[in-house]
């Protein structure tokens, strides 16, 4: 069978922490003018919606317990993922959570590259969590095949997989089917209220913000003996570019995304630089540990953003805008302030909102069941595109527009999914892997 030569302990889910949530709601829905819903969320006669579980690690797990926690009859069906053990870890926890909600026997849990195929089969809505390199495959799967998704960010890390993922939104359209996307601002009250004055034009016309993912770097796991590159590869995803994008993409995208929604756009062009400033070991991986990009919007308007790894420096996780009449900061500090013209500020902490976690679940779920419009993915595609032209700036060291980057020919996947295929960044004989060279027209043509 097409499993890993070492299975993955079954506490795997306890060590990445199973996500728990807390109370109350609000709504954040996106949507899709116009358009006919042609498809029933579940089956006639039956109001149960069936949901399987592609990727079930850490944050796969939690959107299951929270789908699993919206009102009304769901069942997670079936279950997949590439190591046996992440997926009896996640089953034991959500079964324990949520009992019969959770019938996912053995001939239904799905183990290897193309597992995500039979779960998705089954299921009414499927909840795409693995390392977002695969997302584009299981996105356009699950639209093929008429299924609702709950997605992960980001839903790419390059071209070709932005592209296939924009064909499949224009299907997923044209099909009426839902697609959330975890971009869990969309659902926290503070992000809410705060955009609805942007809007209003409580700061006046916006002519500059800035953004931050300063913090330190997050988890790495020791090579384990006599296990393929592929393997390695894809227990530390978090460190190389075919599986995570660099962590511009993976984690910084939040605080791109929000400054996107802020401007009601996306940036135009990028430049900027980034590398690794600390001294490497051979567990670092192929990604950098700092980049720092301009975006630069079509009304000449400017995005300062900075994302760093590295501990005992400066951090921050927050976005900022400078407008005309006032400027606004977004969870500095978990509050959210407009100084100027209209001053206004609100603290989390003063009204104990519901998790936006579970949030964006209830809303999902909630218009699957009433039949409503529900669609995400286009700021999904969006702001994925904004952290991948960043990443293609700090790596390339040039200015890269929109369109170039949109229509990048580079995939930075292997050429097969398999537990004994190569990926395309291989270590040398110390164990390191090499770093993209800023302005090295040899690295320049990988990158972009
Ligand atoms: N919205 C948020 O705040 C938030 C928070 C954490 C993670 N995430 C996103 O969730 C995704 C997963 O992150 P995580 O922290 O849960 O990682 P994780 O490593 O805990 O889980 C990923 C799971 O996917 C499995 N997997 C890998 N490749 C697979 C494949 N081809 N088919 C099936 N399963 C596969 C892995 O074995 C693992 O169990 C990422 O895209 C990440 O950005 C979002």
């Amino acid at each position: 069978m097409n499993q890993p030569n070492q299975s993955q302990p079954d506490s795997q889910l306890n060590r990445r922490g199973f996500l728990k949530t807390t109370s109350t709601a609000l709504v954040g829905t996106s949507l899709l003018g116009g358009l006919t819903i042609e498809r029933s969320a579940f089956a006639a006669g039956d109001d149960t919606i069936k949901i399987a579980l592609i990727g079930c690690g850490g944050r796969g797990s939690g959107a299951a317990d929270q789908a699993l926690s919206t009102a009304g009859n769901v069942k997670l069906v079936a279950m997949a993922d590439v190591f046996p053990g992440h997926l009896k870890g996640s089953l034991a926890n959500l079964k324990n959570a949520h009992g019969d909600r959770v019938d996912v026997p053995e001939e239904r849990q799905f183990v290897g590259f193309d597992a995500y195929k039979k779960a998705i089969a089954l299921a009414d809505l499927v909840i795409l969590a693995t390392p977002p390199g695969f997302r584009p495959i299981h996105i356009e799967e699950a639209v093929n095949a008429g299924k609702n998704i709950f997605a992960e960010k980001p839903i790419a890390v390059d071209g070709p997989g932005i592209r296939k993922v924009m064909a499949a939104a224009q299907l997923a359209k044209q099909k009426g089917l839902r697609v959330g996307i975890g971009f869990q601002r969309h659902h926290q009250v503070g992000y809410l209220e705060s955009m609805k004055r942007i809007h209003d034009g409580a700061i006046g016309d916006i002519v500059s913000m800035r953004c931050y993912w300063n913090g330190d770097r997050p988890w790495k796991h020791p090579r384990k003996p006599n296990v393929s590159e592929m393997e390695y590869q894809l227990d530390n995803w978090y460190y190389f570019t075919w599986l995570c994008g660099d962590h511009i993409v993976e984690q910084h995208i939040h605080n791109l995304d929000v400054v996107n929604w802020l401007k009601q756009g996306h940036p135009v062009k990028a430049y900027g630089m980034g590398g690794a400033a600390k001294p490497r070991t051979s567990d670092d991986g192929e990604i950098f540990d700092h980049h720092a990009v301009e975006f630069e919007y079509a009304d000449g308007s400017r995005m300062y953003s900075q994302c760093r790894h590295i501990s005992n420096c400066w951090d921050s996780v927050a976005e900022h805008a400078q407008g005309t009449k006032g400027t606004i900061d977004l969870q500095d500090g978990g509050s959210f302030t407009i100084k100027g013209a209209n001053p206004w500020s609100i603290r989390d902490r003063d009204f104990k909102p519901k998790s936006p976690y579970q949030v964006e679940h209830d809303d999902l779920f909630a218009a699957i069941r009433k039949n409503e419009p529900y669609f995400e993915l286009d700021y999904g595609i969006t702001s994925t595109m904004t952290a991948i032209m960043g990443r293609m700036a700090t790596y390339s060291g040039k200015i890269i527009t929109w369109d170039e980057a949109v229509n990048s020919p580079v995939s930075l996947a292997p050429e097969t999914y398999a537990w004994d295929a190569k990926p395309k960044s291989l270590p040398d004989s110390n164990g390191m892997y090499g770093l993209p060279i800023p302005g090295d027209p040899k690295w320049v043509k990988k990158v972009v």
